[in-house]
């Protein structure tokens, strides 16, 4: 039983044809369905499911849902059960619900955030093919990231966070790879880093005003395609909010910047480290805060803290 990664984000888009254009031309990604409605479901080129990104049509810039993918179906009953069992209401939906998915096991998460849980996808397989595959795709665009790595979500301050941090843990299966702690004697959490595999986060909460996505993210190998990145965004005046850094917090190289609607991204490069089962958790403290975030100032940097995806109204 168990969490294997993210699926998919699914985000509402003011502008579809800005947003087809965005991501396949400078991100790099591509459009693999495109529904009545113009939402589009794209995907990064070494990813095998048929999508990681669900982009709707909308009057407002929001964030609807995150889904990871689990197993095997019957994990979606066991984890129903878990979840259950610790007070929080889940459906599993049928087949179908959810676009090229299988059966849905959705429920609210105590960051307040709709999660769906799901093990089956049409399988599309990677741009490269499975038959002795080039390392890379000749014919990719833009900054062609290898995959959706991981989303850092808002929570309404610290106590939401916590109670997501714990429920990620005892119910769900995660690793607190990481947390910042802040407030009397370290005792609220910040932020909080949770893996379900082998690497530094699959998830991450970040303490602030309200519930939100703060980011989705994307993996690009190392610090020579972060600065192919940049310079691609400099190219296509791409808003960057904080350029080419290394985070403390896993070790992880990145740049924060801004798709058309306004959602925060980050190409995010290097393996950090490697997270094992009796790993200690890494503890930032709250005078070290900011270098936990951005490691070279640790100083606070870009709208890190005042801007972010909104939860959608509708
Ligand atoms: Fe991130």
């Amino acid at each position: 039983m168990g969490i294997m990664r993210i699926g998919h984000v699914d985000l509402n888009v003011l502008d579809i044809k800005a947003t087809r254009d965005y991501y396949e031309n400078i991100m790099g990604l591509t459009v693999e369905r495109e529904d009545a409605d113009g939402t589009l479901y794209m995907k990064c080129w070494d990813e095998w499911d048929k999508y990681s990104m669900v982009f709707r049509p909308s009057d407002e810039s929001t964030f609807n849902k995150v889904a990871y993918k689990v197993e095997k179906d019957s994990d979606l009953d066991e984890l129903k059960a878990k979840i259950e069992a610790y007070g929080i209401a889940a459906e599993i939906l049928p087949a179908g619900t959810v676009a090229e998915c299988g059966r849905i096991l959705k429920f609210i998460s105590p960051s307040d955030h709709e999660f769906n849980l799901y093990a089956e996808k049409t399988f599309v397989g990677k741009a490269t093919g499975d038959r002795n595959p080039a390392p890379w795709p000749i014919d990719a665009k833009g900054i062609k990231p290898h995959w959706l790595d991981h989303t850092a979500l808002m929570t309404a301050g610290p106590e939401k966070l916590m109670a997501a941090a714990k429920f990620f843990q005892e119910v769900l299966d995660f690793k607190l790879a990481e947390q910042i702690c802040v407030g009397p004697e370290g005792s609220l959490q910040a932020a909080a880093f949770l893996s379900c595999s082998s690497t530094p986060h699959d998830i991450a909460f970040i303490a602030g005003p309200e519930a939100g996505m703060h980011h989705a993210s994307f993996f690009l190998d190392g610090w020579s395609d972060i600065l192919r990145a940049a310079d691609i965004m400099g190219m296509s005046n791409v808003k960057i909010d904080v350029t080419p850094q290394r985070h403390g917090v896993t070790r992880g190289e990145t740049i924060y910047f801004f798709e058309p609607s306004g959602h925060r991204l980050e190409t995010f490069a290097g393996l950090g480290y490697l997270v094992q089962p009796d790993m200690p958790t890494i503890t930032w403290t709250e005078d070290e805060l900011w270098r936990g975030i951005f490691y070279h100032t640790g100083e606070e940097a870009g709208s890190f803290t005042s801007a972010y995806t909104l939860m959608a109204t509708k």
